[in-house]
């Protein structure tokens, strides 16, 4: 082919163009030999372009588009035509042209591919991982990806006019308390010796601040060694930043601005502002999640009161050992049977729950086995509290308030999914506030730090760290979206005596702190402006935004659940001399 250059992508050329002589050059997406006529439509990033090979146009062309098969790259040189009566094609961009050649030639020879590059497909995820760059070919994915740019561009220009500098910091580190195991890398010229990959940056931001630069970001990666799920990577991108002399309200302010552009920019959709502040305990009681999914209602709601008073022993028992009964009425699901109300309660038990008490809204009255315990009226009161009408299904649980918030929390969303009261079309942006700063391990018998070790309590409750911890706010503040944290951030101690309170009601000796972080403390000596700041996942949120039930498919090239990259088959064994140099020994047993 004489032409080198392509002049158009696939996916542009339309009626106006009717005449004009063009280059393409792209991937075979399908072929079709219609005896004389071969049509091939042609894919690039841009989209597809039918050609059409024409033996008495142009013989060369017309056999090479013969030998052509899926996936071969090709280019082409031929004239845009419209293409005849009642053979357009509206679903395509270019459907209502063709491309006659006049000349083509193969570039590249394709071997057959183990699936067909098509948006629909239910190809085993293990394979299109293993051909990633197959899978990635697939025009919906190439999309998700264009639209991650989309907003990492858009992050870096909002974040650039606001004042924010990007610096970056480094990945081979020491461990940072974000309460995941850490990858750990070692030191070949320190022997014996590990660095860390950071689990965020969360240190050397606030050392930033202690430098003088005000307003930090960088969109980077962090790894936790974690168990993995749909919406969490050992590898994952935040956009973090860091702020001085600004309090609480100011970041979430200017955060939900960041989020509102994001979302214009890649939607076209105007967020309402300010995003809905609900404190943490508001979320827990109403919605039994501190990052709960607002696009659909059944409010959870107390019933303790009623409950204690009742002869149900279940119950009254909870409420006197300083539980509560909380529930809400599941609409139209009166007519479940038994089975499938074991079903549910067998799901509860899995949240701790010790069982799963119900009632059934009949047109002839209530319907339960606990019935007969309760007294006159107290059933109905329960029925109003929880608006429940003829044909809903009343659900209880009576636990510790945690256990109550897991279960029912996980209930709602359940039943939320399955009566498809979930609005797909909605994003429900909120912040949830107001978190407590401290969080009781049972196992440990201890306070950790809900958020991290460096976030600041609330100047009111300061006073109240020794006596009530437990009661202590933070000014921590997550965004949720959709049911989804997609970040979360806060105000830090920036005072080293406030510092060690806290590290005190966390137990970490003065010591163990100077080993782990003493550079960060040594460093809120010197001069610590007040700060605060946050991170977003950013693969959370481009999940959410374009639609991908994973954050696997935002990411070009994402692990397993089992933490593996299938296409370059990492993690993988290193040779003996490589762990020598090491000074490595393995221990395995095989
Ligand atoms: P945090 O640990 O809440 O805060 O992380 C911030 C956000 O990162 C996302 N995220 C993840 N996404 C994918 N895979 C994971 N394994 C994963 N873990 C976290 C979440 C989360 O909201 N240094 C603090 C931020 C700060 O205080 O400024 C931090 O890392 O969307
Ligand atoms: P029982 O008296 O154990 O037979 O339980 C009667 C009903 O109450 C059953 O439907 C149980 O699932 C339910 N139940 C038992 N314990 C609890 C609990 N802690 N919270 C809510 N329901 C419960």
């Amino acid at each position: 082919m004489k032409y080198s250059k392509k002049t158009h992508t696939c996916g542009e050329l339309a009626r106006k163009d009717v005449g004009r002589v063009v280059t393409l050059m792209g991937w075979v997406h399908t072929r079709r030999d219609h005896g004389g006529l071969i049509f091939i439509d042609l894919r690039d990033r841009g989209g597809v372009t039918q050609v059409v090979f024409n033996p008495e146009v142009a013989a060369e062309a017309h056999r090479i588009a013969g030998e052509s098969r899926s996936e071969f790259v090709i280019g082409v040189t031929g004239k845009v035509s419209a293409r005849p009566e009642n053979t357009a094609n509206p679903n395509l961009p270019t459907g209502e042209i063709e491309v006659i050649a006049t000349d083509a030639s193969i570039l590249s020879e394709a071997k057959t591919p183990p699936f067909m590059i098509e948006d629909e497909s239910d190809v085993a995820e293990t394979l299109r991982l293993k051909y990633r760059y197959l899978d990635l070919r697939r025009p919906s994915i190439q999309k998700v990806l264009i639209t991650r740019h989309q907003i990492t561009r858009m992050v870096r220009q909002f974040l650039d006019n606001h004042g924010f500098v990007d610096v970056e910091t480094p990945f081979l580190t020491k461990s940072t308390p974000e309460g995941a195991r850490d990858y750990l890398v070692p030191s070949r010229v320190n022997p014996g010796m590990f660095f860390a990959l950071p689990q965020s940056p969360q240190l050397f931001k606030q050392i930033l601040m202690v430098a003088g630069f005000e307003r930090y970001y960088q969109i980077v990666k962090c790894f936790r060694d974690e168990d993995l799920r749909a919406d969490r990577q050992p590898e994952f991108t935040q956009i973090d930043l860091e702020m001085s002399f600004i309090d609480q309200e100011e970041i979430m302010s200017l955060m939900e601005q960041l989020i509102a552009a994001v979302v214009k920019e890649v939607k076209g959709v105007e967020v309402p502002l300010p995003f809905t502040r609900l404190p943490y305990q508001q979320a827990m009681d109403r919605y039994g999640s501190d990052k709960p999914d607002t696009r659909f209602g059944l409010e959870l709601k107390d019933v303790s009161d009623i409950a204690k008073a009742s002869d149900f022993k279940v119950f009254a028992q909870a409420v006197e050992l300083g539980g509560q009964v909380r529930g809400f009425a599941a609409p139209g699901m009166a007519g479940l049977s038994r089975k499938e109300i074991d079903d549910l309660t067998n799901e509860a038990k899995l949240f701790g729950a010790k069982g799963l008490a119900w009632i059934k809204v009949a047109e002839k009255g209530f319907e339960s086995p606990i019935a007969k315990f309760f007294k006159d009226g107290q059933v109905a009161a329960m029925a109003e509290r929880f608006g429940a009408k003829t044909g809903d299904l009343m659900l209880f649980i009576a636990d510790s308030p945690k256990v109550v918030a897991n279960t029912l929390g996980y209930l709602r969303l359940h039943i939320g999914k399955r009566l498809n009261l979930i609005d797909e079309k909605k994003l429900n942006f909120l912040w949830v506030t107001e978190f407590p700063l401290v969080e009781w391990n049972e196992e440990e018998q201890r306070w950790d730090a809900m958020h991290h070790p460096f976030t600041a309590p609330f100047d009111e409750d300061i006073a109240r760290m020794e006596s009530e911890p437990g009661a202590v706010r933070a000014k921590a503040y997550d965004m949720v979206l959709n049911g989804s944290e997609i970040g979360g951030g806060s105000i830090r101690i920036h005072r080293s005596d406030i510092q060690t309170r806290m590290f005190k009601l966390l137990n970490i000796a003065e010591e163990d702190a100077r080993k782990k972080f003493g550079f960060l403390l040594e460093a809120l000596e010197y001069g610590a402006p007040p700060h605060g700041g946050l991170a977003f996942g950013l693969d959370r949120l481009t999940a959410i935004l374009t639609g991908s039930a994973s954050i696997r498919d935002v990411i070009a090239f994402p692990k397993t659940q089992k933490a593996i990259c299938l296409m370059t088959e990492a993690p993988s064994r290193v040779t003996a001399a490589q762990l020598r140099e090491l000074s490595i020994k393995l221990d395995i047993v095989e």
